[in-house]
């Protein structure tokens, strides 16, 4: 992988833009940490740097998720983006801004780069017909009923009048520039994917749509609203003062524009590597310098994502074992750019065994003898030559880091820690051999413990990207004063052996990774369990309110929706319980005409991976055949279900639970004292979709 270091001495990096449908996880947080290692690195080095991250608030998917959530679209999105932003202060990620779409200084720079590209000729306006795949936002090639070729998922017919880029134009400059500029983007699969796609042949892009109203609209065609893709890209150039008059923010896009590095996860290659270039050339600016695409945090066989259900959320790591070892641990095991796994075994292995065990253990060794012998003073000694494991790490880490070999580049470092530490099992400065000297003892102390100490100082120093705060306590323990003050007057840049002066006073002992226990698994595990059960019962808090209902009146069965979709609809079906009614509302019967209720059959059900309560049923209205979600699972068998003729609500709007989608919910009876449901159905024959009323 070519370096990817600037020459100049300013860098620019920004993680993708994320989006706030959902609430931020692992997967997130790798492509964040990713970023703030790199930006921490250059900082230490003098060089310039401006990080910037943020979120993707407009599109149809995102339109849809605050539907369901019951709000709007803005408020949804600003509750998500603080999220993702409280997540990032948490972990002491130094990101320089966080930019939002929905900002004002976006708008601007979106629609002026619209602007642009159609005043020089690259967008027309035309007609599109085709298949469009909501959750990825992107138009997928072939007929109705084609599901989307990233994700799977069922894509939608969309016929509109669309504003189309000229993309057709730049595909043989896009291949000249990618053979010009080997270094442009990597992985190499990256690179060899990209180029084979744009070798296929490019269409144009439509960039605009009309049948949705949350996004930028097109300047002077407000009725069209500008493709989310165009709009999220340009945060890169909005972020840093793409489009504003103000001569501050002209000075600052033309200091850090082009980026550096566009960090981004494997799935959105095309966008950053093929229609990203192709708008930048087309409106004349210079493009990004290099585009970098990590691989997918697996757990349990998929890749992290909400939709799959399979999240692990950054706070459970944080809180048991700390966001350091969250760091060290996505650097180290998944060797960058490829897929890797997420395990809490893996996790806790590599915490107790190269940070507990070995750089943990290693200081506290050498801090503890330096204060026990030489009271805490880095004894007189004529300094020494560097040791050539010495001199490779500092060669070595530098330039496997630079090319975000991050793997490697601690594997090296976790070398230097086992000489290190070898070193003095092999010296023994604790243990004095009857036939040597006082002095001639205290003289390999002072030798063995100076330049243990030493080689802890570098690798201190070259590990603070990724181990900021166990970096910022070994350096007040090595009596070196604030790391961040270091970092901000350019330490790395002149690291070299021989920087630990004797008379510095070493700071207090402290423990850095205190061993982690069996029950750090057990402790990450439950946290994650009680926060899938919350969100589950969060959606499902109208099946709370129905049981409750139902407990209260143990001579009654009332009649109560399960399907743990939706608890406005629940409260709505609850009957009246007894010694309730006098203060129950009465609902007029054209209210209850609202209802749709009709008789379904079961075709399929199974259970949800990870959702203890819940079972995916495809049911026969008759006239349709749909998906609904029932909280049920613990109560029924699916292979029961099958062919079982129940009544649902079939008019209540979609919801989306554990990334599948509930058209409905199914009634039964709630029965106390907790509430196990017990299906509505008939004794005599009843045609599939006959209405209840
Ligand atoms: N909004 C777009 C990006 C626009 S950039 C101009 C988007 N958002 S996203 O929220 O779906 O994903 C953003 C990024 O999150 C991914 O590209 C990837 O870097 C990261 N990841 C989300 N889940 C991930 C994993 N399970 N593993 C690794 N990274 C993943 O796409």
């Amino acid at each position: 992988m070519a370096d990817s270091t600037s020459s100049a001495n300013r860098f620019y990096l920004t993680t993708p833009i994320y989006y706030v449908n959902a609430r931020p996880h692992l997967g997130h947080a790798y492509s964040t940490i990713v970023c703030d290692a790199i930006a921490r690195r250059k900082r230490a080095l003098g060089i310039e740097t401006w990080f910037l991250t943020g979120t993707d608030e407009h599109g149809q998917k995102i339109e849809r998720s605050a539907e369901q959530a019951g709000c709007s679209p803005q408020e949804f999105t600003t509750k998500i983006a603080a999220e993702f932003r409280g997540l990032w202060d948490r972990l002491g990620l130094t990101y320089d801004d966080f930019i939002r779409t929905t900002e004002e200084r976006h708008k601007r720079g979106v629609q002026k780069l619209f602007s642009t590209l159609r005043d020089r000729g690259f967008i027309y306006k035309g007609s599109y017909s085709g298949q469009y795949c909501v959750f990825d936002e992107a138009y997928v090639e072939g007929p109705p009923g084609t599901p989307c070729p990233d994700c799977g998922r069922m894509t939608e017919t969309v016929s509109e009048e669309n504003y189309f880029f000229k993309l057709s134009a730049f595909e043989r400059k896009l291949l000249e520039f990618y053979e010009s500029n080997p270094g442009f983007m990597g992985p190499e699969s990256t690179r060899r994917e990209v180029i084979s796609f744009v070798r296929s042949g490019l269409k144009d892009l439509s960039i605009s749509r009309t049948s949705i109203t949350w996004g930028i609209p097109v300047p002077g065609d407000e009725k069209h609203v500008i493709y989310v893709w165009l709009d999220a890209l340009v945060n890169y150039i909005t972020a840093i003062g793409y489009g504003s008059d103000d001569p501050k923010d002209q000075k600052k896009f033309e200091k850090f524009w082009p980026a550096d590095i566009h960090l981004i996860g494997k799935e959105i290659s095309r966008f950053h590597c093929v229609y990203w270039p192709a708008f930048l050339m087309a409106a004349g600016i210079p493009v990004p310098r290099s585009v970098r695409a990590n691989g997918w945090l697996l757990f349990d066989q998929g890749k992290m994502s909400k939709s799959r259900g399979n999240i692990v959320r950054a706070e459970t790591v944080d809180e048991v074992l700390g966001a350091d070892a969250l760091r060290y641990f996505l650097l180290r095991e998944i060797p960058f750019g490829q897929d890797g796994n997420f395990s809490f075994d893996a996790l806790v292995q590599r915490y107790n065994g190269d940070l507990a065990n070995g750089y943990g253990n290693l200081v506290s060794r050498v801090v503890n003898m330096v204060h026990k012998y030489f009271g805490g003073v880095v004894p007189e000694m004529p300094s020494s030559d560097a040791p050539s494991i010495v001199q490779q790490t500092l060669e070595g880490f530098p330039a496997a880091f630079d090319a975000l070999n991050f793997s490697g580049a601690l594997q090296q470092l976790w070398a230097l820690v086992a000489e290190t530490d070898g070193y003095l099992t092999e010296n023994a400065p604790w243990k004095k051999p009857t036939d040597r000297s006082d002095s001639d003892h205290q003289k390999l102390q002072a030798r063995v413990l100076t330049d243990a100490a030493e080689g802890i100082r570098i690798i201190t120093a070259l590990v603070y990207p990724i181990l900021p705060d166990a970096a910022a306590k070994v350096w007040r323990q090595l009596g070196q004063g604030e790391i961040g003050d270091a970092a901000r007057n350019a330490f790395l840049k002149n690291l070299a052996w021989g920087g630990l002066t004797p008379g510095t006073k070493f700071g207090e002992p402290a423990p850095l990774f205190p061993r982690a226990e069996k029950d750090a698994i057990e402790r990450m595990q439950n946290l994650e369990d009680s926060n899938n059960r919350s969100a589950v019962d969060a959606a499902s808090q109208g099946e709370a309110t129905a049981l409750s209902q139902a407990a209260a009146a143990p001579s009654e069965v009332p009649a109560t929706a399960v399907n743990t979709a939706d608890g406005r609809a629940n409260e709505a079906l609850t009957p009246p319980t007894a010694g309730s009614s006098a203060d129950q509302q009465h609902i007029s019967i054209d209210d209850f005409a609202k209802v749709d209720l009709r008789v379904a059959q079961i075709l399929v059900a199974e259970r949800v991976p990870k959702a203890d309560k819940l079972l995916r049923l495809e049911v026969d209205l008759g006239y349709e055949k749909r998906q609904i979600l029932a909280g049920i699972a613990q109560y029924y068998e699916p292979e029961k279900l099958i062919g079982r003729k129940i009544v649902i609500v079939a008019n209540l709007a979609p919801r989306k639970m554990r990334g599948l989608e509930s058209n409905g919910m199914l009634l039964a009876a709630s029965l106390p004292p907790d509430g196990a449901p017990v299906l509505a159905g008939f004794l005599e024959e009843v045609p599939l979709g006959a209405r209840l009323k």
